[in-house]
């Protein structure tokens, strides 16, 4: 079981790696489009993305204009096994962790509880809201308070991936937090109600204006 899950994410980190150049430049594009169209993180106050690494969808075009907007953008960082959110404008001075991802020197922090949108990279999604990651559960056990009861606050979680990174099925294990929207270059996948219940609220805020 867990040689198969292993086996399965190498080969779908290839796969990622494996995109010609300029498909990835379209789909990067078709993608940012999605997430814009969309109008899902247009209330969103503090919004968390990533830097592109091993062949992950590149969203920096669309991080850009929440930086220039009213939104804050924040990058994680790596704490004790758990991730931190550490606002970042493009330009600002990154260094290498451990695990040799960039992360900007952090002066300001927020914790996962406090940002309204994390835009998530992802090694594959199934279309139940499960989500491979790259093995290490630092976005699990830092979004582990989702699973307590009551949990009044909370991010929107929405995956970030290529279509070739949809697989059948993904075994859901006690600690894994599932998605509640993925973003690929064919469109929005909507997966919980706190997302379709605030795509609702946008499609009628634009029907008003
Ligand atoms: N809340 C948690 N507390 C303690 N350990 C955890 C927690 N969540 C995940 N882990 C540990 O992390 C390991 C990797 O988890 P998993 O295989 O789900 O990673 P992943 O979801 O692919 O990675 P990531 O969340 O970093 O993207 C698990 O074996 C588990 O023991
Ligand atoms: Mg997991």
């Amino acid at each position: 079981m867990i040689q198969n899950k292993q086996a399965s994410r190498a080969a779908l980190r290839q796969r990622r790696r494996l995109i010609p150049l300029a498909d990835r430049r379209r789909f990067n594009d078709a993608i940012q489009q999605v997430l814009l169209d969309s109008g899902l993180l247009r209330r969103a106050q503090h919004i968390a993305g990533y830097l592109a690494n091993d062949g992950e969808p590149c969203i920096a075009a669309f991080t850009q204009r929440c930086e220039q907007g009213k939104q804050s953008y924040y990058l994680p960082i790596v704490k004790k096994q758990r991730l931190l959110f550490a606002r970042y404008q493009t330009g600002d001075l990154l260094i290498n962790n451990q695990y040799h991802i960039a992360e900007p020197i952090a002066v300001s922090t927020l914790p996962a509880k406090f940002i309204s949108v994390i835009l998530m990279p992802l090694v594959g999604f199934d279309h139940q809201g499960n989500r491979m990651g790259m093995g290490g559960g630092f976005y699990d056990r830092t979004l582990s308070f989702i699973r307590r009861k009551p949990c009044k606050q909370r991010p929107l979680l929405i995956g970030i991936a290529y279509s070739l990174q949809s697989v059948d099925h993904i075994n859901r294990r006690p600690w894994d937090i599932p998605l509640d929207a993925v973003v690929n270059e064919n469109g929005l996948l909507l997966f919980s109600n706190k997302a379709i219940g605030l795509l609702r609220k946008t499609k009628s805020a634009q029907q008003m204006n």
